[in-house]
């Protein structure tokens, strides 16, 4: 049975604020236990803002935070607590999981705290088809992130007289001439997640926006196959020529580290990454530098949102409510997401206080979503999620320790894709 139907004094709660001549529920102070995965210096800023504003609007916040990049280790923990019927409030999850959880039952009905707030006017029909199960609204966006992103330190390109690569090529002849001075070209962490974030930047840059979607959404069998996925191998096997010995097993935020300090060049990874930069004091434009990875007008979309589980208890559902409520405030969008190295989930938030990279994304978000250059990510769960986006970080990551064939890495992609279905 749907959760809409069960949840009537949620719906109650919801529709009248929390007030509605109920005693107990006027007395809970709303309560959230709120599971996510935001450990790394940017992200335990943004999520202390959150914290901060649910405590200042007289929330209870109890913080179940799970270390682990990608949010693979969260996961497994949110499946054992819904088995275990110990739910927690709100759990930060996305793309096609949300529809899981929803169609599962497991979701609580956020129609009318959505109509309270206007959501249908102030989200942008991409993220409201993301957090609306059967035309219901089961989540609520906090953000935009683009994964299609190369994070560069200019004073290490300037010592080999290079700038940020604008074409794969180039990347390839830049990264040579750091190897050569001495200096690791690109900063990775071997995670399968960030194995694969590097994937999807080059099938999108080799393939484009429709090889992507018919190798990830369609998951056509002949593309998986195909020559031009056999190109993105071939990047892939070249790219591991440019990581350092220890890359495996790295956590993200530690090869951003790298680039910070001079160590490595370059980083492939989602602008969550520029939060750390952020976090750590440095200046967009002056000690790091941010370029598109090289596509045609491509842009990869991320985006984190909160799904509120149907939980027990009036503290519990008001709580729910005022989270809900606040994520998608003007100011809290602002303060956020500027932590978070990540672009408003919500239209019209002023744009001053966000610096050129994020001006960037807004503008090449706007761009590809009118050219048809926009994908969803399959690493990060907006595409793909679950045994489908196993196969392929499975694959790409024995490719990238081995020395696996691009001939055979196709097949054993499209094999373990036509498994996962
Ligand atoms: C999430 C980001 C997070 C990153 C690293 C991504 O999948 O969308 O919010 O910062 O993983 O953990």
């Amino acid at each position: 049975m749907s959760s809409f139907k069960r949840n009537s004094t949620l719906k109650a709660l919801l529709l009248g604020g929390v007030v509605l001549g109920c005693a107990s529920a006027a007395q809970a102070q709303p309560t959230a236990e709120v599971l996510h995965y935001w450990t790394s210096g940017g992200e335990a800023k943004a999520v202390k803002a959150l914290k901060e504003d649910f405590e200042a609007n007289g929330g209870k916040w109890v913080d179940a935070p799970v270390a682990g990049g990608g949010g693979d280790a969260q996961n497994a923990v949110l499946r054992s607590r819904v088995l275990s019927g110990d739910a927690p409030a709100a759990v930060q999850i996305k793309g096609p999981n949300i529809r899981n959880w929803a169609e599962a039952g497991a979701l609580a009905d956020l129609d009318a705290i959505g109509k309270e707030e206007g959501w249908d006017d102030i989200l942008p029909p991409l993220l409201q088809d993301i957090v609306k199960f059967d035309g219901h609204y089961v989540a609520v966006p906090v953000n935009i992130h683009r994964v299609d992103w190369i994070w560069a330190n200019p004073e290490v390109l300037a010592k080999v007289g290079a700038d940020v690569p604008t074409t794969w090529a180039e990347f390839n002849e830049t990264a040579e001439k750091l190897k050569a001075a001495g200096i690791t070209p690109l900063a990775h962490g071997g995670q399968p997640w960030q194995d694969a974030t590097i994937f999807e930047t080059v099938v999108l840059g080799i393939g484009g926006a429709d090889f992507f979607n018919k190798a990830f959404v369609d998951r056509d069998l002949d593309t998986l196959r195909s020559d031009t996925m056999k190109k993105v191998f071939d990047q892939m096997r070249i790219i591991r020529g440019f990581v350092d010995d220890d890359f495996s097993g790295r956590d993200w935020n530690l090869a951003t580290a790298m680039v910070m300090n001079g160590k490595a060049g370059m980083q492939i990874m989602g602008d969550w990454a520029k939060g750390e930069f952020l976090a750590a004091g440095k200046k967009p434009g002056v000690d790091f530098v941010c370029a598109p990875t090289p596509s045609e007008g491509g842009y990869i979309l991320n985006s984190d949102s909160f799904a509120m589980f149907d939980v027990k208890g009036d503290d519990n559902k008001s709580g729910q409510a005022l989270l809900a409520k606040l994520i998608l405030g003007e100011k809290f969008q602002e303060t956020f997401n500027v932590y978070k190295g990540s672009i408003p989930a919500r239209m019209g938030v002023a744009k001053a206080k966000f610096d050129d990279c994020a001006i960037k994304s807004m503008n090449d978000l706007e761009a590809a979503s009118s050219k048809g250059t926009l994908v969803g990510s399959a690493a990060h769960e907006i595409s793909t999620a679950g045994a489908v986006r196993g196969a392929i970080m499975d694959v790409v990551t024995e490719h990238f320790n081995s020395d696996m064939s691009s001939d055979d890495a196709v097949n054993k992609l499209a094999e373990a894709i036509e498994l996962a279905l």
